[in-house]
């Protein structure tokens, strides 16, 4: 399928709202009610963030996408896709988090090459309804550990239960992660690292981290207990870390429920212990997939500008960046004698 500019399908029929059979089934309804009616805002952009891989299906190949994320979800990002297609905007709806989905799996793939076929592991902290371990053949050789609030991943694991259960469903749902650990815990509470042990997580494995979608939820000392407790590991193995960081003004902008920001992770991280880390931002070279042709989109624009400029100096707009960063580290080598 071709894309337009702006990252859409170049396809008419692509956009219907079609809903899988499975969404209707009184099982799937049960437990999307529930989702409505208790989760708090937090648990619920987990579905957000399905619901973006959904309707951005030319892009990020996630079936199962659709029944994580509910029918609510799915209509509400496609009201606003419609929305920016009338306008012709620049920047669709949920573009970045295409752009973010794929930058993640490339650099899961691209660490687990990193590690020539050692004994891996990756950890999702604040997994979401993320399917990674069913839809990356690059953990194949790789136990994977989902953490997040117990509710949302009892609500995900029955939602993939009755799908790979489901006689209707075309697709096949397999695994493909070695192992699949779905861990309850709270991050910002200070056992969630016993758990993840105590769910077989083995510190001196080596590993990739995936904090996607998560530091900026944080207050800064949450946010900074966590990345510390990750640089740790550094001492003891190989490990690969992966976030996505707001600046100052992404969080300062108004309803916003954010709150940990970042202007210079790039400097924040080696002085926790990470030895390289690279920084890139939506529209760089590896951030980019092709949904970013259009020069004059507002990621584009702001890219191009010095990172310690806080607005923008043609309209006084703030400048909103989403970093994306990958940092590495592993014991230092005994002294030679
Ligand atoms: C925006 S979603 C991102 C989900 C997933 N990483 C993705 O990109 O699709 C944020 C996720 O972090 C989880 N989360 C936020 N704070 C958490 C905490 N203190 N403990 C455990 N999970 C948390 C939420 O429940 C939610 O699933």
């Amino acid at each position: 399928m071709t894309e337009k500019e702006n990252g859409l399908a170049d396809d008419p029929g692509w956009f219907e709202l079609k809903f899988p059979d499975l969404l209707s089934a009184d099982s799937v309804r049960e437990v999307h009610a529930r989702i409505v009616a208790e989760w708090d805002y937090l648990q619920r952009s987990a579905c957000q963030m399905a619901a973006g891989r959904a309707l951005w299906k030319h892009v990020i190949h996630d079936p199962l996408a659709d029944l994580l994320a509910g029918e609510a979800c799915l209509r509400n990002l496609h009201e606003k896709i419609k929305k920016d297609r009338s306008n012709n905007a620049r920047e669709m709806s949920g573009v970045i988090l295409a752009v973010r989905t794929l930058w993640f799996d490339s650099k899961i793939e691209g660490a687990l090459t990193s590690f020539n076929g050692r004994d891996s592991q990756v950890v999702l902290l604040g997994a979401g309804m993320d399917t990674r371990a069913y839809r990356l053949s690059c953990l194949k050789e790789s136990d994977v550990f989902e953490v997040d609030f117990p509710e949302l991943l009892q609500a995900k694991a029955n939602l993939i239960k009755i799908a790979i259960e489901s006689p209707y469903e075309h697709h096949h749902h397999q695994q493909i992660a070695k192992s699949l650990n779905r861990v309850a815990a709270d991050i910002r509470s200070s056992d969630w690292l016993e758990k993840l042990q105590s769910a077989g997580f083995a510190p001196e494995k080596n590993t990739v981290w995936v904090l996607e979608g998560l530091l900026y939820y944080f207050t800064h000392s949450q946010a900074m207990q966590v990345l510390e407790t990750i640089a740790d590991k550094c001492n003891i193995t190989h490990t690969v870390l992966l976030a996505d960081f707001m600046n100052k003004p992404s969080t300062t902008l108004s309803n916003s429920v954010f709150h940990f920001y970042c202007d210079w992770p790039d400097h924040l991280l080696p002085s926790l212990g990470f030895s390289s880390t690279k920084l890139s931002q939506i529209g760089d070279p590896d951030a980019h997939f092709g949904l970013m042709h259009d020069p004059l989109n507002l990621f584009n624009k702001i890219r191009s500008l010095p990172r310690s400029l806080q607005t923008h100096p043609d309209d006084g707009k703030p400048c909103c960046r989403l970093y994306l960063v990958q940092a590495s580290g592993s014991p230092l080598l005994p002294p030679i004698e």
